[in-house]
C-alpha cells in the first residue's frame, strides 16, 4: 500500500502517551533525554541536537526525518555508539553509553547494534559470505558456527545463490541485502538503517524496506530509519522528525 503522503500530519510531542499499539506493553530498548551535540568548525560550533527525547521500545520501527542537515546520521551515530553527546542521558539495551571508553563503545557495538548504509558499505575484497563473517567474529564461537550463521543470514534474505560472490559481482539491492544479511546475522536488539534506500531504484527500494520489515518481525529488534524516502512510512509504526535540533511526531 502506498503511503498517503498527501494527508497533512498532526505534530505532537513524540513520545505523546496518545500514542498506543505495541509500545504500551513492550520494554524500552532506546531512551534519550535531553540529548545535545554540536560541531567545532572553522567558522564556529555548530549546534545539532538541541534537547531530543525519544523512547523506542522492542520491535518498534521508527522513521525519521528531517531536512538535510537536520542530524538525522549524528543521531544514529548517538544510538549506535559511534559519536557521543555532549548532554543528555542515552541509554541503549540498558546500556549508559555517554560514559562508555572507546574500546566499550566498539564491544558494544559489535553485540547489540546492526548498522545498515545508504552506501552499503560492504568490503570490496571479501565474498558476501566473508562479508558477514566479519561482522560475527568479534563474538567469539567457533569458525565452523560462524560460517553456518552467515550462510543462513545470507539465505534468509535470498541470496543463497550468491554466498561466495564479491560485492562487485552484485547488483545495488543484492549488495543491501548483504549489509542486512551482515547487520542481523548476530540478532542485534536494534537495527539502525542510515537512508538504505537512497541509492535503490523504487523496485529495489520497496523490497528492501520489505525485507527490514520481515527482519523486524523475525527477530523483533527496533529499527530506526533515518530516510529521506516517503515509502519509508508504510513500514514502520511511527515517524518522527528533527526539526531545528528537537524530535516532533508525525501521526497520520
Ligand atoms: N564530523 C563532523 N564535523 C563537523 N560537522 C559535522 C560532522 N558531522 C556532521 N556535521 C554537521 O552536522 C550537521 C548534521 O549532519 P548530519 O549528517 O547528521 O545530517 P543529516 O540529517 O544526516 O543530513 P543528510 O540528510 O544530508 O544525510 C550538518 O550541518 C553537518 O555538516
Ligand atoms: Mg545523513
Amino acid at each position: 500500500m502506498e503511503p498517503d503522503v498527501a494527508k497533512p500530519a498532526i505534530q505532537r510531542p513524540c513520545d505523546s502517551a496518545a500514542h498506543e499499539g505495541p509500545r504500551a506493553a513492550a520494554p524500552a530498548v532506546i531512551d534519550l533525554r535531553g540529548v545535545a551535540k554540536h560541531y567545532d568548525a572553522a567558522a564556529g560550533p555548530v549546534p545539532v541536537l538541541a534537547g531530543v527525547d525519544l523512547t523506542i521500545v522492542q520491535g518498534e520501527a521508527v522513521a525519521l526525518k528531517g531536512v538535510s542537515g537536520s542530524g538525522k546520521s549524528t543521531l544514529l551515530h548517538i544510538l549506535g555508539a559511534i559519536e557521543r553527546p555532549d548532554g543528555g542521558t542515552v541509554n541503549v539495551c540498558g546500556q549508559d553509553l555517554v560514559g562508555l571508553d572507546a574500546r566499550a563503545q566498539t564491544s558494544f557495538r559489535a553485540r547489540q547494534i546492526g548498522f545498515v548504509f545508504q552506501f552499503f558499505n560492504l568490503i570490496p575484497t571479501l565474498t558476501a559470505r566473508e562479508n558477514v563473517i566479519a561482522a560475527l567474529e568479534p563474538l567469539g564461537g567457533t569458525r565452523s558456527s560462524r560460517d553456518e550463521t552467515a550462510v543462513c543470514a545470507l539465505r534468509s534474505v535470498g541470496l543463497g545463490d550468491h554466498i561466495d560472490k564479491y560485492p562487485a559481482q552484485l547488483s545495488g539491492g543484492e549488495q543491501q541485502r548483504v549489509a542486512i544479511a551482515r547487520a542481523v546475522a548476530k540478532r542485534p536488539p536494534v537495527l539502525l538503517a542510515d537512508e538504505p534506500t537512497g541509492a535503490l531504484d523504487e523496485t529495489t527500494a520497496r523490497q528492501v524496506l520489505a525485507l527490514l520489515d520481515a527482519v523486524r518481525r523475525e527477530h523483533g529488534c527496533a529499527v530506526v530509519i533515518a530516510t529521506h524516502d516517503p515509502a519509508v512510512a508504510a513500514h514502520v509504526d511511527r515517524v518522527v522528525r528533527l526539526e531545528r535540533g528537537r524530535l516532533v511526531g508525525e501521526f497520520p
